[in-house]
C-alpha cells in the first residue's frame, strides 16, 4: 500500500488491555482530518490546533506524519519535514536532510511503549536509509512540569526513544543547542546517503555562527 503523499505505508501495533493501538504512516492530511484527537495531546498546542499542524506537515512536500490511533482517536504522533528556512539546517539545501519535528504521546497513554513504536514504524523497512534524520532537542520544549521528571531523566528518556532507531547525539557549534547542556542534536545518517550530502551536513554541524564572530570581535 502507498500513501499519496510520501511513499510506502509502514505499520505496527501496540496491545493495551483496552484494545489494540494501530501505529502507522505516512498518513495523508485528509485521513488525519477524519480522526479525532485525544484531549491530552496538548504539550505543544491545543489538541485542535495540533491536528491542524499535523495536517499541514502531512501536506508539505517531503513532510511525513506517523500516528498512534486508538478507536479512531489520535493518541500519539511523530512528524518529519525538511528543515525550516530560518534554521541553519536548511542552509546549503541538503536534499537528504529530514528533521524530526516533534514526537508526542497523550498523557493518558505514556510509558506504554507508544513513542518507541512510532519511531520503529517510521524507520521500518529501510525507509529512512535515504535520509540524514536530525532532531534538535531543546529542553524548553519538554513536558517537565507534567511528567515531574528532572531534566536529565527526561533527556535520558528522549535519548532512549531516539537511539532505539539508531539516532545518536552529535556535537555541533549551533549556539541554540549549546545554550544548555541538556539540549542535544540527535542524528542518524542513512546507509544510502551520498558522500556529498554527508560532507555538507558535517560542515553545517561545525559552522561557526557569524553573529557570534561579530559579537566576539567587535
Ligand atoms: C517523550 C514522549 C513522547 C515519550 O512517550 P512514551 O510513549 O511515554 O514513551 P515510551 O513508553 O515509548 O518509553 C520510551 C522510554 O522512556 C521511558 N519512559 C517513559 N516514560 C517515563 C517516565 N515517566 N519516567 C522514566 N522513564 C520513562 C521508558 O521506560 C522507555 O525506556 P526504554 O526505551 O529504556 O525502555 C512523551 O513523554 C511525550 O509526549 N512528552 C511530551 C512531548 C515531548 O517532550 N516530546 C519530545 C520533544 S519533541
Amino acid at each position: 500500500m502507498t500513501s499519496k503523499t510520501s511513499g510506502l505505508i509502514r505499520e505496527g501495533t501496540v496491545k493495551l488491555p483496552e484494545g489494540e493501538v494501530r501505529v502507522y504512516g505516512p498518513v495523508p492530511p485528509e485521513e488525519i482530518n477524519s480522526f479525532d484527537i485525544d484531549e491530552t495531546l496538548d504539550s505543544f498546542r491545543r489538541p485542535s490546533k495540533q491536528k491542524e499542524a499535523l495536517k499541514e506537515i502531512a501536506s508539505l512536500p517531503g513532510g511525513q506524519v506517523f500516528i498512534a490511533l486508538f478507536k479512531n482517536v489520535i493518541i500519539g504522533y511523530v512528524t518529519f519535514h525538511p528543515p525550516e528556512p530560518f534554521e541553519r539546517w536548511s542552509e546549503g539545501n541538503i536534499p537528504s536532510l529530514l528533521e524530526l519535528g516533534a514526537i508526542e504521546v497523550s498523557r493518558n497513554y505514556r510509558g506504554l511503549g507508544l513513542a518507541r513504536k512510532l519511531m520503529e514504524v517510521a524507520f521500518m523497512d529501510g525507509a529512512m536509509e535515504d535520509y540524514i534524520v536530525i532532531a534538535t532537542e531543546y529542553y524548553w520544549h519538554w513536558d517537565l512540569e507534567r511528567t515531574g521528571l528532572p531534566i536529565w531523566e527526561y533527556r535520558k528518556m528522549l535519548e532512549s526513544v531516539m537511539t532505539s532507531v539508531g539516532m545518536e547525539p552529535k556535537e555541533t557549534t549551533d549556539p541554540e543547542i549549546n545554550s544548555h547542556p541538556a539540549n542535544v542534536l540527535m542524528v542518524r545518517i542513512g546507509k544510502n546517503v551520498g558522500r556529498e550530502d554527508i560532507e555538507a551536513f558535517e560542515a553545517l554541524c561545525r559552522k561557526e555562527d557569524e553573529e557570534f564572530y561579530l559579537f566576539d570581535n567587535p
